[in-house]
């Protein structure tokens, strides 16, 4: 398995997962891309996985984008593969089953920020950075970064953030829709604990919301309520939902199974 990304399986059922490449802020290079490939098939084989965090190593950057120095001398034919092998990789993150949680201390910048938005929610430590400064090397995101940004924040704060290039701390952020929750201490703490209180959810139910909620989002409101009235349906097959409702009638805690 690759160095530069780092998996931990917790027996709760939470992952870890770290880009570790700190001397270059953890920039993603063709190795990070194929670790997380690799990482992503062991995480979506694992039938007890509950809950994933992301998060980069070292502290001062989550990832401060795809790494320059390897994309300087590509032709357009090139870039265009990168952004497709990136925008491949994000989306299989995306379309992860189980919940996912991105970590983020430092610079989140370029394929960062495009990284931090594949994931389901973004907790911002006190030091996090937001920013798509692509536009001062000359290029576009290129890691569905133009995209995810415009579907999490709207038009008016995506175009200020991309055309401008700046950079917005933690509170700006979670202001603006891009972060879901700033955290005052340790983040990847902070997400670690969030992953453990999430594990504990009804599991099936995880998966189900995370679908009607990724599958319909671009959908017109009479369809996207049709496919919510079926996976609410379909809920009521699971031994998770006569535990959940049996549970909260006895007054006791759930004990889910995740079928
Ligand atoms: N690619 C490659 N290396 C990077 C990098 C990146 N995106 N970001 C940082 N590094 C490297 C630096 O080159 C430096 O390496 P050396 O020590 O070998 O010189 C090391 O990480 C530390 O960085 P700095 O010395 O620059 O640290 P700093 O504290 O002075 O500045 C920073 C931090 C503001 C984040 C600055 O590093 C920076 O601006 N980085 C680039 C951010 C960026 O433009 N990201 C977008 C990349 S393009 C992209 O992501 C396109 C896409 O959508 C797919």
């Amino acid at each position: 398995m690759s160095e530069s990304v780092l998996l931990e399986r917790q027996d709760n059922g939470v992952a870890v997962v770290t880009i570790n490449r700190p001397k270059a802020l953890n920039a993603i290079n063709p190795d990070v891309l194929n670790g997380l490939d690799e990482v992503l098939t062991t995480l979506g084989a694992d039938p007890g996985l509950r809950c994933v965090v992301v998060t980069g190593a070292g502290g001062k950057a989550f990832v401060a984008g795809a790494d320059i120095s390897v994309m300087a001398e590509f032709t357009p034919v090139q870039a265009e593969a990168l952004a497709g092998r990136g925008q491949g990789v994000f989306n299989r993150i995306a379309t992860l089953p189980v919940p996912v949680i991105a970590a983020v201390g430092g610079f989140a910048l370029g394929g960062g920020c495009e990284l931090a938005m594949a994931c389901d929610i973004i907790l911002a430590g006190p030091n996090a950075s937001f920013g798509q400064p692509e536009v001062k090397l000359g290029v576009i995101p290129g890691f569905g970064g133009t995209q995810r940004l415009v579907r999490r924040v709207g038009v008016t704060a995506a175009l200020d953030l991309c055309l401008t290039a700046r950079m917005v701390n933690a509170d700006e952020a979670v202001t603006m829709g891009l972060a879901s929750r700033k955290v005052d201490g340790d983040v990847l703490e902070a997400a670690v604990a969030l992953a453990g209180k999430v594990s504990r959810l009804g599991p099936v139910a995880l998966r189900l919301c995370k679908r009607a909620i990724h599958e319909n989002a671009d959908s017109d409101l009479t369809s996207a309520q049709a496919a919510e009235r079926s996976l609410f349906g379909l809920c009521f097959a699971t031994s998770d939902q006569t535990e959940g409702m049996a549970a909260f009638v006895e007054k006791r805690r759930a004990t889910f199974t995740g079928e």
